[in-house]
């Protein structure tokens, strides 16, 4: 497998958004990622979607890693500043941020 950046995660599932709003998001990432440069190269964004990613509720949900945060009520207007602002130019869309991975040391 290809070296990459960051992996994204999709909820395509139904009940964190009752229309399961995360499939056209999901159908949509893929041009987003191929318009910013983002499919090849060291910037390389995999996607993948999940029919659960166990929040359920204030969704479509996307999670970004490996910073560890999660997305939630992500309309098309803000995957495309989720795209340009965090994965390309590396700045988190803070206020639609409602999950952070804690990566305090061990021990
Ligand atoms: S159905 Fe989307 S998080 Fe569970």
């Amino acid at each position: 497998m290809e070296p990459y950046a960051r992996h994204v995660l999709v909820c395509t599932g139904g009940y964190c958004s009752s229309d399961r709003k995360g499939r056209a998001l999901y159908a949509r990432l893929a041009s987003l990622l191929q318009r910013e440069g983002l499919l090849f190269g060291a910037r390389r964004v995999k996607r993948s979607e999940a029919p659960c990613l166990g929040v359920c509720a204030g969704g479509p949900i996307v999670a970004v890693y490996p910073e560890g945060i999660w997305y939630g009520g992500v309309t098309p207007e803000l995957l495309e500043r989720i795209v340009v602002e965090h994965l390309r130019d590396g700045q988190p869309v803070a206020e639609a941020i409602f999950h952070r991975l804690d990566r305090r040391p061990e021990g």
